[in-house]
């Protein structure tokens, strides 16, 4: 579907490619964790007696990098290009925008350090502690907001199906 491109100088581009390209950086960091766990589960030997190399700790490291970080940046990055694009409008508050990224990403360093350290719910896909949960709250009422009010801006009266 082609757009018309005559508004896409004004477009924040900046923050689709933060996310896009911290998307990739993730996804090394998230499948070399799992390589990890995988060569632990052949060779338990790995963890090296360490207990933050542990194959407990590390496995839920793996598995919130490459959801959280790998696939929430993905996301995060999409999200924002489409709905500009489909709603032929700059995207809704600049700051807000920064914010989302910069905030994800100090949630994904928190849970980088925190996970190998072993502070976790012990409850699957939702381990990290409520500190971080509750940045994870502000950051994702920001993205609500950075995406709603976009699609409340728009200049096409149509909402694509996309968003
Ligand atoms: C180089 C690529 C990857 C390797 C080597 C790898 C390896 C592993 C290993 C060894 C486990 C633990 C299995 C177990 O406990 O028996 C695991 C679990 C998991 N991985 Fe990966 N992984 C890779 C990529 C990914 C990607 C790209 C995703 C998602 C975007 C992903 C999502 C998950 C999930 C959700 C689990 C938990 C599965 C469950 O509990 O059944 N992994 N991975």
């Amino acid at each position: 579907m082609a757009f018309p491109n005559s508004q896409a100088t004004t477009f924040n581009d900046k923050v689709v490619r933060q996310f896009a390209i911290m998307t990739v950086v993730w996804g090394v960091v998230g499948m070399l964790v799992g390589v990890i766990i995988a060569s632990q589960l052949a060779w338990p030997e790995l963890n090296f007696g360490i207990s933050f190399l542990s194959f407990g700790r590390l496995r839920p490291l793996h598995t919130n990098a490459v959801i959280f970080a790998f696939g929430g940046c993905a996301l995060f990055a999409t999200s924002y290009y489409c709905v500009q694009r489909t709603c032929q409008v700059r995207l809704f508050g600049d700051k807000l925008a920064a914010f989302t990224f910069w905030g994800w990403q100090a949630i994904i360093l928190m849970a980088a350090v925190s996970l190998p350290l072993g502070y976790t719910t012990g409850k699957e896909y939702a381990e990290l502690e409520w500190p971080v949960d509750i940045l994870i709250t502000l950051v994702w009422v920001a993205y609500a907001i950075v995406f709603f009010g976009t699609i409340g801006t728009r200049k096409v009266r149509h909402i694509y199906v996309a968003n």
